[in-house]
């Protein structure tokens, strides 16, 4: 039996992409799931999907540049669960692809508030929780992007999700809570663009590696998916 059974695990931008893959994945480890999304809508197809494989799912929304609405899902949840065992920070948003000198503000600041502010406030405010239980996975989506200064908002604000996770971890050892660092690879989906090498699936089983970790492992760790694939490249 699964080490994760009856576990809850949210997993932020669960509606499509990367989100789902890892939703799919922890519903196959047993976790129950609490799915996020701009809007719940966006949700019903795999919930439906989950709820015929028996696997309790419930949809939780939020426009994470809104720290209204972020606090709000947070104040739910805490309310409804008390917290959950499985944090996955993977919903973002890619910056506009600009020439060189021409970014505009917004730019770094929607992908600041998106994918760094609200990955913090879910970390800062799941963790408590997390370690009065003695025991928690969080796992923070990253990129590999590199060299590509057209997208630098959407590089820069991983490069700060990177540090949030470095300064954070040392505080984490002994506590039963390890938190991670996940990069997907490159993949086809709206995010990546049809471009892109990879099928989405490939981040399975690679995406589940840092909350499939034994006890006691360290905190801290950058995985990458593609590394654990078991299928020719596609
Ligand atoms: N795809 C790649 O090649 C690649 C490479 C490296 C890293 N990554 C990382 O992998 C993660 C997932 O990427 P993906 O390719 O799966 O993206 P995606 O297909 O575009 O899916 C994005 C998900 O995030 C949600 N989302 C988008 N904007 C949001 C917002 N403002 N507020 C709340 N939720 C929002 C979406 O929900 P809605 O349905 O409501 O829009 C959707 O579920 C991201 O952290 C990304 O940086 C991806």
């Amino acid at each position: 039996m699964s080490k994760l059974k009856g576990k809850w695990a949210l997993v932020t931008g669960a509606s499509r992409g990367v989100g789902r893959q890892v939703a799919l994945g922890l519903a196959e480890q047993g976790c129950r799931l609490l799915l996020h999304a701009r809007q719940s809508q966006h949700l019903g197809p795999l919930l439906e999907e989950l709820r015929g494989k028996k696997v309790e799912a419930r949809a939780v929304a939020a426009e994470l540049s809104n720290a209204t609405e972020v606090d709000a899902l947070i104040d739910g949840v805490l309310r409804d669960l008390g917290g959950v065992d499985i944090l996955y920070n993977n919903a973002a948003i890619m910056s506009p692809w600009r020439d060189a000198h021409t970014t505009p503000v917004d730019d770094y600041r929607n992908s600041f508030e998106v994918n760094v502010i609200a990955l913090t406030r879910l970390c800062d405010r799941f963790l408590p929780p997390m370690l009065e239980r003695r025991w928690g996975r969080i796992v923070n989506v990253t990129s590999g992007i590199q060299n590509i200064r057209e997208l630098l908002p959407y590089s820069m604000s991983k490069a700060a999700v990177d540090r949030y996770v470095r300064d954070v971890t040392p505080s984490l050892e002994g506590t039963g809570v390890i938190m991670s660092l996940l990069d997907p690879g490159w993949l086809r989906t709206d995010l990546g663009g049809d471009k892109a090498p990879n099928a989405v699936e490939t981040c399975l089983p690679g995406a589940l590696v840092p909350v499939l970790l034994e006890d006691g492992a360290p905190s801290g760790k950058f995985y990458c998916a593609q590394d654990y694939r078991t299928d020719a490249p596609s």
